[in-house]
């Protein structure tokens, strides 16, 4: 059984149905489940729909709202509800206790209750508590799911992480994945606890250490892209999460970086070098948002914005902890008048006008910024963008855009870590 139907519950009900198991998903969300039961998948996760078709077809994956039902042919209940941050930076832990409050003294004997959320360290002792049963084992089973390839990572993970003080449970759980081939790492649950934590802040740290040497890249007029890819071939660093943006975000980095502080702060470990990188994140959005005043002129009150890309990333509608947003509405608190355009994002967004055309946000701007890495932006016209706009500034904060395409469209571009006039790849055109 899957309590839980966001995209960690959905893509794991639908991932452990494929590889053959019978699954249940429980969602309190009446609407959801009846959408889900029919097939209708409101996540955008490639791959995620066609599982789920598959799994509600073979009869091997069905909804309910019923938990208390459901678990009764229980083997094993992953526990995939949200833990946003709470008070103080902490995990907020309700939805977990809720769960287990409610299914708890229905577990049947040996069923092992498994968190895949997010959770401090400690919580599989604390669940134990609070469940008072004996018969049941908890197991810490962190997932490492990236918004917008989690059924290719569910299905081909670097690795299967599973914890429990109950050693014969953690193998009966990551045998569960036998069908995979990643290797298992089976530890104690605080250790599987930890793991996930020190994972993604590691995650975080890299990507703001990797904008801190960006933001050295323009002062000494160096190039970003060189200096990663220079990095990025020592087997030790490691090419992936090299690039520059206007910060991190999503659901994740953010609420694990402030929960490790707490967790930290919680056994008085001052954990500086993380607070370091959170602080830098910060300062990358401030930074960004003073280039995109420099190329209006030094003054963002009435500046007319373009913003193409609203996503926390490509491939995802998911707008929690959007440093596009963040950095929107910055501008906007600045006196900036913002179009924006996301072709996976629509709807009403507070501080600025969201259009359904890339090119409608060109029209009349004094700059244009990239705040998402969506190709489709790279595909634009950008003579036509050239001739709607009023300004000729084109802030690209993800180095996204080919500097020569727009250099000769008649436009300006400024990107992350990289000084256009200093470097010979871009000799200015003429
Ligand atoms: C992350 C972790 O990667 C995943 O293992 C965990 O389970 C959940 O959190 P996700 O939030 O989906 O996944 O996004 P990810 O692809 O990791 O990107 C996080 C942020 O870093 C985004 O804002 C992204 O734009 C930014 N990023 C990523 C960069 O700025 N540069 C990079 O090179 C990579």
């Amino acid at each position: 059984m899957v309590v839980g139907t966001g995209y960690v519950g959905l893509t794991t009900g639908a991932c452990l149905s494929s590889l053959s198991h019978l699954v249940t998903c429980v969602d309190v969300d009446e609407a959801k489940v009846a959408r889900l039961s029919a097939g209708r998948v409101d996540i955008l996760e490639p791959g995620l729909s066609e599982l789920v078709a598959r799994g509600l077809t073979s009869g091997r994956l069905t909804f309910t709202t019923d938990a208390r039902r459901a678990v009764a042919d229980a083997e094993g209940v992953f526990l995939c509800v949200p833990t946003p941050m709470g008070a103080g930076g902490a995990a907020d832990l309700r939805a977990v206790e809720a769960v287990t409050a409610q299914i708890g003294d229905v577990l049947p004997p040996g069923c092992a209750l498994i968190t895949k959320s997010t959770v401090p360290v400690g919580t599989a002792r604390r669940i134990a508590d609070l469940i008072g049963r004996h018969d049941v084992p908890v197991v810490s089973n962190p997932e490492f799911l990236r918004e917008g390839t989690a059924v290719s990572d569910f299905l081909g993970p670097d690795r299967i992480v599973v914890g429990s003080d109950d050693e014969q449970a953690a193998h009966w759980v990551a045998d569960l994945y036998a069908g995979l081939s990643a290797p298992a790492v089976i530890s104690d649950a605080a250790s599987a606890e930890l793991v996930k934590y020190a994972a993604n802040c590691f995650l975080a740290m890299k990507l703001s250490y990797v904008n801190a040497i960006a933001e050295l890249c323009e002062r000494l007029g160096a190039d970003i892209t060189s200096v990663t890819e220079g990095m990025g071939h020592d087997r030790r660093i490691g090419r992936s999460f090299l690039k520059p943006g206007p910060g991190w975000g999503g659901s994740c980095l953010p609420k694990d970086t402030h929960a490790l502080m707490r967790i930290a702060e919680s056994v008085r470990y001052d954990f500086g070098m993380l607070g370091a990188a959170i602080d830098e994140n910060i300062a990358q959005r401030d930074r960004i948002v003073a280039k995109i005043a420099g190329a209006v002129g030094g003054t963002l009150a009435g500046a007319r914005i373009g913003v193409l890309g609203l996503a926390f990333k490509a491939g995802t509608n998911d707008l929690r902890d959007s440093p596009a947003l963040s950095v929107s509405s910055v501008l906007s608190a600045l006196g900036a008048d913002l179009t924006a355009y996301d072709p996976a994002v629509g709807g009403e967004i507070p501080g600025m006008t969201v259009v359904d055309d890339p090119y409608q946000v060109a029209k009349g701007a004094d700059a244009i910024v990239v705040l998402t890495e969506w190709a489709e932006f790279q595909r634009l016209d950008w003579t036509y963008v050239s001739e709607l706009m009023h300004g000729d500034a084109v802030v690209d904060t993800r180095n996204l855009l080919e500097p020569r395409v727009v250099l000769d469209a008649g436009l300006s571009w400024q990107g992350v870590g990289r000084t256009l006039h200093r470097s010979p790849k871009f000799a200015l055109p003429g």
